[in-house]
C-alpha cells in the first residue's frame, strides 16, 4: 500500500461513515495569528469545534498539512518531521467516544476497509484523571471490546490531555501505540510500558481526543457547550508502519529523496541526509503554500529550513543538482494530492534563496582569500569547518586544519565568548531573551538539585529566543509534584531578586568550591563561573558558563516547565520558557 492509497483509504473509510471530506487547509493559518501554521488537522476547525456549525455538517474528515518547527532539533530520529500529513475525523457534537474507538481500531486493523495492521501489536493509553476531569474509564470499557486490557495504560494530562494551545478547545485523549521491534513485545506491566516507550519500540499512530472541555490562558474553565472528537494520525508514521519499515526515511514519500542523496554524497550521514530530505519537503510546501523567504514569522522558517538543508547538501557534498532532483521527486510525488507543489515560480524562489545564500558564502570566502582565517569564516558567517573546507578547495586552496583547532582553543581559552560558543548552545546570541533564559537556565538547574538530588547533573543544554532546554541525569519520570515544586523554587528566586557575579578563577579553585561544570566538556585553566547569589551573599547556583546573562533576576517574568520527557536511558529533558 503506498501513502497515497492509506491516505485516500482514510478519507474513503470515514466518507462512508457519514464524514465530510475536507480539503487540506493551507499551512498558513487563514484569520488566526496565534500560530504561524497550522500544526494539526484541527487548527483550522477551531470556531467549529466552539460550537459555530460547519457548513458541510457535523462530521468531517482530512488530511491536513502541518508544519512543527517546535519538533526541528529531533529531526534526524526515526520519526520526527517539520512539516508531515495529519489524517483526522471530527464530530461536531455528534458521535463521541464509542465511535471514535470503535472506527479508530477498525480502520487500523482491518483488513478489507482499512490498513490490517496487527493488533497484537497495539497499545493504548488513556487518561487517568485529574482535577480538570475524571479517570477515563469509559473509554476503557469500550475499549476491552478490541484490545485486552492489561495493554490499556492510565497515563497523567501531559501524555494524555490535547490542547492546541493555551485557549481554545481541549480534552482528555486516547493514543494508540505500535510496537516496531522484530519480535514483538508482548505483555507489558505500566512500568515496561513506558520504558518500551521511552526506548522508542514503540510509535505513536493515532490520537483520539475527546475535546468537551474549554481552556483560557492555559486553565482547563470548564466544559464546552457539546462533546466533539478530533482525531490525528500522522501519515508518515502509519505509512512506515504498513511498509514494514524502521523509520520514515524508509517510507514512500522519502525513499527516492534518500537514495539520490546516498547515490551522490561524498560524506554520507545518515542524520544530514535525513534532515536534508525533510527540509526540502517543508520548504517546498511552504513556498506552495505562499510563503517567502524572510527575516520574520513564516518567511524566517522558511529560510530556516531552505539554509539548513543547503548546508546539509555541503556537508554531504552531494553532486550540485541533488537539491533540485529531490525537489523534483516531491513535485511529481505530491502533485496530484496536492496540485499546489506543481505551481510555476516555486523552483525558482528556492534557487533564489539558495543564490542569495550562497552569496553570504562567496562573501566569506573572499573574506578567507583576503587572508581572513577559516576560524572567522566560523564566528562570522556561521559555517562548519567541513563546509569552508569544501568551499575552498573548489577553489583549488586547503583549511589548514590544525591553525584552526588552535585558533579555537586559544581563543576559548582566552574569550569569553569564544568559551560560550564552546560550551553552551546559542551563547553567540546575546539578544534580551536568550540572556534571560541563561540565567533562568542556571536557577533551573539549582531547583532540580533541590528537589531532586544534589547527584543531578547537566548532560546537555541549549537555548534559543523562545525557551530552553537542558538534558540532566535522572532515572525516572519527574512527578507533577516536583515539577510544580521546581517551578514555584525558580519563581521564588526570581522574585526574590537574587544578583548574578561573574568570577574568574582558576579551574581548580572552581572545581574546589562544587562550581557546576558540564560532564565531560573540556575546560581551559582560568574559568568564568557565574554566582547567582541573595544580598548576603550566600550563592543558589554556581556554575561554569560563558554568559551572557542579566545582572539582576528581577524582571525575568514567570518560569514555567513545558515539557519533560526521556531523552535516553537515565538522561531526562526539560523544556522551560519565561513570560
Ligand atoms: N489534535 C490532535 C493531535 O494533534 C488529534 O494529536
Amino acid at each position: 500500500m503506498t501513502s497515497s492509497d492509506i491516505r485516500q483509504k482514510f478519507l474513503d473509510f470515514f466518507a462512508k461513515r457519514g464524514h465530510a471530506v475536507l480539503p487540506s487547509a493551507s499551512l498558513v493559518p487563514k484569520n488566526d495569528p496565534s500560530v504561524l501554521f497550522n500544526t494539526a488537522g484541527m487548527q483550522p476547525l477551531v470556531p467549529y469545534l466552539m460550537g459555530r456549525p460547519h457548513p458541510s455538517g457535523n462530521r468531517l474528515a482530512s488530511a491536513q498539512k502541518c508544519v512543527r518547527t517546535g519538533d526541528i532539533d529531533d529531526v534526524g530520529d526515526s520519526r520526527h518531521l517539520t512539516f508531515f500529513e495529519m489524517l483526522g475525523n471530527w464530530s461536531l457534537g455528534d458521535y463521541f467516544k464509542e465511535d471514535a474507538i470503535k472506527w479508530s481500531f477498525e480502520f487500523l486493523t482491518s483488513k478489507e476497509e482499512g490498513l490490517g495492521l496487527d493488533p497484537a501489536r497495539l497499545y493504548v493509553t488513556v487518561f487517568e484523571g485529574d482535577e480538570n476531569a475524571p479517570r477515563d474509564l469509559e473509554a476503557v470499557e469500550i475499549w476491552k471490546q478490541y484490545v485486552p486490557e492489561n495493554r490499556i495504560y492510565f497515563l497523567p494530562a501531559e501524555n494524555n490531555w490535547w490542547s492546541p494551545g493555551d485557549n481554545g478547545p481541549c480534552g482528555p485523549d486516547t493514543e494508540m501505540f505500535y510496537d516496531v521491534t522484530p519480535d514483538g513485545l508482548g505483555d507489558m506491566t505500566h512500568e515496561q510500558y513506558v520504558a518500551a516507550d521511552d526506548a522508542g519500540q514503540l510509535v505513536e499512530i493515532w490520537n483520539d481526543v475527546f475535546m468537551e472541555y474549554e481552556k483560557q490562558d492555559g486553565k482547563v474553565i470548564g466544559k464546552l457547550g457539546m462533546r466533539n472528537v478530533d482525531t490525528g494520525s500522522g501519515l508518515e508514521r502509519i505509512t512506515m508502519m504498513v511498509q514494514g519499515k524502521s523509520n520514515v526515511f524508509e517510507a514512500d514519500m522519502f525513499a527516492p529523496a534518500m537514495n539520490l542523496i546516498k547515490e551522490s554524497a561524498q560524506n554520507y550521514t545518515e542524520r544530514d541526509a535525513r534532515i536534508l530530505s525533510d527540509h526540502l519537503r517543508t520548504a517546498l510546501f511552504l513556498i506552495a503554500d505562499g510563503v517567502t523567504p524572510a527575516n520574520k514569522d513564516q518567511g524566517y522558517i522558511l529560510r530556516r529550513v531552505i539554509r539548513r538543508a543547503v548546508m546539509k547538501t555541503k556537508i554531504l557534498n552531494v553532486e550540485a543538482n541533488t537539491g533540485i532532483n529531490i525537489l523534483n521527486h516531491y513535485i511529481n510525488f505530491y502533485s496530484a494530492a496536492y496540485p499546489e507543489v506543481a505551481k510555476k515560480g516555486i523552483m525558482d524562489i528556492f534557487k533564489a534563496e539558495d543564490e542569495k545564500f550562497d552569496k553570504t558564502i562567496q562573501s566569506g570566502i573572499k573574506e578567507f582569500e583576503k587572508g581572513t582565517d577559516a576560524f572567522t569564516l566560523f564566528t562570522t558567517y556561521g559555517f562548519p569547518i567541513e563546509v569552508t573546507e569544501e568551499l575552498a578547495s573548489a577553489k583549488g586552496m586547503t583549511v589548514d586544519r590544525e591553525a584552526f583547532n588552535t585558533q579555537m582553543k586559544a581563543h576559548q581559552d582566552s574569550s569569553r565568548a569564544g568559551a560560550a560558543a564552546k560550551f553552551k548552545g546559542g551563547l553567540a546570541d546575546t539578544g534580551e531573551k536568550t540572556t534571560q533564559l541563561h540565567t533562568a537556565h542556571h536557577l533551573l538547574l539549582a531547583a532540580l538539585q533541590k528537589v531532586l538530588g544534589k547527584d543531578v547533573h547537566q548532560r546537555g543544554s541549549n537555548i534559543t529566543e523562545e525557551r530552553l532546554r537542558i538534558d540532566f541525569n535522572f532515572d525516572r519520570k519527574m512527578t507533577d509534584e516536583e515539577k510544580v515544586e521546581v517551578e514555584r523554587q525558580v519563581n521564588e528566586w526570581i522574585q526574590t531578586n537574587h544578583n548574578v557575579c561573574r568570577r574568574e578563577m582558576p579551574l581548580q579553585e572552581a572545581q574546589g568550591i562544587g562550581a557546576e561544570m558540564e560532564f565531560g566538556a573540556k575546560y581551559p585553566d582560568v574559568v568564568s563561573i557565574y554566582f547567582i547569589e541573595d544580598e548576603a551573599g550566600t550563592a543558589i547556583s554556581k556554575e561554569f558558563c560563558g554568559g551572557p546573562h542579566v545582572e539582576k533576576t528581577e524582571g525575568l517574568g514567570t518560569f514555567k516547565i513545558q515539557k519533560e520527557e526521556a531523552v535516553a536511558a537515565g538522561v531526562r529533558r526539560i523544556k522551560a520558557t519565561l513570560s
